[in-house]
Order: structure tokens, then C-alpha cells, then sequence
């Protein structure tokens, strides 16, 4: 069985579809031997590998994520930490079109999910990384986070957030680099990949480009396995490619 050299790996967000694949495919490229992952999720999820230890995580709770992350150290320093949570809509709230649609609630709500809970797990787990070799934190971000790439418009408080995590993900990634060399904070676009997050939206997606999340996760790890100190506090895509600010 090939090993990925991660010892203790946390996945925040192990109910989503993302999320899931993730913890899947690192149970399966892992020698079980000498890896913990520490799957942590609002909803409860389980996974058939005992080597999968599953924890309960609400972003909009500080002290869900501070727990969370003494847990996942109580196995040692961490190797790797997926953030994979996240929302674009949900049942009333649906992106926005134009101005006329934007309201306080939905910039609220996104920026909660999308931007102050990986904020608050950045706080809660880069402490816990191992500081001694290579470690990597990486939080899902979004292409269209990207101001730079940013060609149709609409969507702004999913667009915004995702924007504002791309700075927190900037700032993390100097602060860490200060002490740690070794340290790499990174944001990913998984590209666009069925799930209850994008369902609304597919429609207008060429079924070649509609990945599964196993085949995303699977490209996504390859993309951080390529990772190395010059590429902290940037965004890739799951195909490797830089994503302009
Ligand atoms: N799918 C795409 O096409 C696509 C494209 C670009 C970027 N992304 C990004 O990829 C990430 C994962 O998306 P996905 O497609 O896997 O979506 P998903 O299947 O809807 O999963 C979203 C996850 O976020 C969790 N979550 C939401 N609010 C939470 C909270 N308060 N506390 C803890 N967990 C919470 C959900 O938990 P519950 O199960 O408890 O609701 C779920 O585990 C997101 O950041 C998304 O923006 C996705």
C-alpha cells in the first residue's frame, strides 16, 4: 500500500461531499499502520476504517473548534489539516444575480461559514502543525473567490467570502513563515464537483466538467503532495494551476 509520509491528518467538514472523498481516499492511500485521521463534522458521519476517529466541529462555535483541534493534537503534532467546509445557498438564501438581491442576512451568513469559521480553525489548529518538517494547511476556497479572474459578476457574498479567506489564508501563511520554513497554508479550488453545494447550479455544466468528489480529492492531493514552501499563502486549482488573486 503507497504512503503519503502524513502521520496525523485532520479533515474539517467530513459530512460534505468533499469532505468525505477526502477521508476516503487518504484511508486509501495510506498505510493504516502509521497514520490517525481525525475526521471532524457538524452532522455525523462514519467511515468503516478504524483508523478514522470522527469529532464533532460547528464553525459557528469557537470553543467546537478549539476542542477539536486539542483532540486532533492529543495525537501528536499534525501533518496536514483539509478544511472543506462551506456554503453558497441554502434553503432561503440564494446567491444573488444583481445588487437588487443582496441582503445583510446572506453576507452574514456566508461570511460565518465561509470566512470566520477557517479563519477560527487557522487560530485553533496552525499551532498544533508540526514544526520540526513539512506541514500543510489548506482550506477550500473557490475560483471564483478571485478578484483577478472574476469575468461574470454576480454571487457577491459567496464571491466576497471567499475573497476575504483568500487574505486570511495570505495573512496565516506570513505569520507562519516568519518561524516555520517548512509550514504551507494554502487555499484549493476543487473545480466544479457534484454535490448538495453546487446541485442548483449544474445545469450549465458540460458533464466532462462536472467532477465526482473522489476524482477532485484525488487531484487536489496530488496538487498539495507537489506543494513546497515557495507556494504558501497562494490558491490552486485541483489541475496544479495558480489561481491570480
Ligand atoms: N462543489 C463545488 O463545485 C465547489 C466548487 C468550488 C469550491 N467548493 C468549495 O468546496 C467546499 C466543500 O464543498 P462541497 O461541494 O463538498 O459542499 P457540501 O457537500 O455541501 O459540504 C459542505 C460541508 O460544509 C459543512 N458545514 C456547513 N456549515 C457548517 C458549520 N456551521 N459547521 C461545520 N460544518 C459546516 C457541511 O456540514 P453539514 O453536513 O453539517 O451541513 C458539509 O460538511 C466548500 O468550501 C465550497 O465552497 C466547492
Amino acid at each position: 500500500m503507497q504512503d503519503t509520509g502524513y502521520g496525523n491528518i485532520v479533515v474539517i467538514g467530513a459530512s460534505g461531499a468533499l469532505g468525505q472523498a477526502f477521508v476516503e481516499r487518504l484511508v486509501a492511500d495510506n498505510d493504516t499502520d502509521s497514520v490517525h485521521i481525525n475526521a471532524f463534522s457538524r452532522s455525523p458521519v462514519s467511515f468503516a476504517s478504524p483508523d478514522v476517529h470522527t469529532g464533532f466541529i460547528d464553525l459557528t462555535s469557537e470553543q467546537t473548534i478549539e476542542r477539536a483541534a486539542a483532540t486532533a493534537a492529543g495525537f501528536g503534532p499534525i501533518d496536514l489539516v483539509l478544511v472543506t467546509t462551506g456554503i453558497l445557498h441554502t434553503d432561503i438564501l440564494k446567491p444573488e444575480k444583481s445588487l437588487r438581491d443582496l441582503s445583510a442576512e446572506k453576507f452574514q451568513r456566508l461570511f460565518a461559514i465561509d470566512t470566520i469559521g477557517p479563519a477560527l480553525v487557522a487560530k485553533h489548529f496552525l499551532p498544533e502543525l508540526a514544526k520540526d518538517r513539512r506541514a500543510v494547511f489548506a482550506a477550500l476556497s473557490a475560483r471564483v473567490g478571485s478578484i483577478g479572474d472574476n469575468r461574470s459578476g454576480g454571487w457577491y457574498a459567496y464571491r466576497a467570502a471567499k475573497a476575504a479567506l483568500n487574505m486570511i489564508i495570505k495573512n496565516a501563511a506570513i505569520e507562519m513563515g516568519r518561524r516555520y520554513k517548512d509550514t504551507i497554508v494554502v487555499g484549493l479550488h476543487p473545480g466544479t464537483v457534484d454535490s448538495h453545494l453546487s446541485k442548483p447550479f449544474q445545469s450549465h455544466v458540460p458533464p466532462e466538467k462536472l467532477f465526482t468528489p473522489d476524482f477532485a480529492v484525488s487531484k487536489l492531493l496530488a496538487v498539495i503532495d507537489n506543494l513546497t514552501p515557495v507556494d504558501t499563502g497562494k490558491c490552486f486549482a485541483w489541475d496544479g494551476q495558480p489561481i491570480p488573486p
